[in-house]
């Protein structure tokens, strides 16, 4: 019997390829390019099922011109780049990857605020321009991090880890906001309390952003918003470009009327706008929270199961882990 074919989007690890290999006839984007819309197209005919990274764009003009189209299964948590709808009217089942990145990425957003919050990239920069000549008593003074108040948008799985490493290994005080209030047994380890977006806004001394991206949550935070935090605030983003309007944000910065931001996502990264590039107090990084070795390869290696199981082959035939709209399999 003839392999189903599938497509990988963009270059991954040999061993995983060398995995859906055994079960599918694979076609693998080994230059690692970015193919455009028609080229995705045109490499999705007669495919039955695609690994992405996270950046491609599935919507329903992709869908409409690749009937054979059975699974898109994502290494990436965030799924704003796929119309999950129009997927589950096409029958096309989506996955995405909770879960193995969530430690990984809370690391690197503590990280991020920290290194935000010390001012440890603008200090380097001086220092490989040759700049130190003397030590001063407020050479790069920045704000604590330990002690502070940690406001946490979006408390979902990574944004509970986050609050866990500041509350337990910084004695920071944790207050969020998330449209749900979470149970009773979660908030009191970390001493969270739930604050209107206002509130948090207003008492934050460091806000991380971890909230996912819809439509509702374009430009979360604005102009307006920006104007509610602390002077001496901080601001991360770990979430997604567009959360955050950049624009009003380099203005911010640039004016001092918040101290500081750490920015690892952009709104049409990989563009940065401009503005950000020209201020000195960001930390800007370019979408690595996941990016640890041992993460990508989960991520990666949970994307196949995915898709294999999607596909009905392997021990999980017809029960991918983590599919979006595992309905689909339901209707047969
Ligand atoms: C995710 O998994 O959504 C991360 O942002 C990496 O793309």
């Amino acid at each position: 019997m003839n392999k189903q074919r599938v497509l990988v989007a963009r270059k991954v690890f040999d061993d995983v390829v060398d995995h859906l290999r055994k079960h599918f006839d694979v076609e693998a984007n080994e230059r690692d390019e970015v193919w455009s819309q028609d080229e995705l197209i045109r490499r999705l005919q007669g495919k039955a099922g695609m690994f992405i990274a996270g950046g491609e764009k599935i919507d329903a003009a992709l869908l409409d011109a690749c009937p054979d189209l059975r699974a898109v299964c994502s290494m990436a948590v965030g799924y704003n780049n796929i119309d999950v709808p129009a997927c589950t009217a096409r029958g096309v089942l989506v996955s995405n990857a909770p879960d193995v990145l969530t430690e990984t990425t809370a690391d690197f957003g503590f990280a991020l605020m920290m290194a935000t919050a010390r001012r440890i990239t603008e200090a380097e920069h001086f220092l490989r321009r040759g700049e130190w000549q003397r030590w001063s008593v407020d050479m790069f003074a920045g704000a604590d991090v330990h002690g502070a108040t940690l406001g946490i948008l979006g408390m979902g799985r990574i944004g509970r880890a986050i609050a866990q490493r500041g509350a337990l290994g910084f004695g920071m005080r944790v207050i969020y906001h998330n449209r749900s209030r979470l149970a009773p047994e979660l908030e009191a380890p970390l001493g969270a309390r739930w604050v209107s977006q206002e509130e948090l806004l207003r008492e934050a001394d460091h806000l991380v952003i971890v909230v996912p991206y819809t439509p509702d949550a374009h430009h979360l935070i604005g102009e307006a918003e920006l104007a509610q935090m602390k002077r001496s605030a901080t601001l991360t983003n770990v979430a997604r470009g567009g959360v955050v309007d950049d624009a009003a944000l380099a203005r911010a910065l640039r004016e001092r009327r918040i101290a500081a931001a750490g920015l690892d996502v952009f709104e049409g990264e990989p563009q940065v706008h401009p503005d950000l590039l020209t201020v000195p107090n960001v930390v800007l990084t370019p979408h690595i929270a996941s990016a640890s070795i041992p993460t990508r390869r989960a991520m990666a290696n949970l994307a196949v199961d995915n898709l294999i199981a999607a596909l009905g082959v392997g021990p999980q035939a017809g029960r991918p882990p983590t599919a979006l709209n595992p309905e689909v399999l339901a209707r047969g």
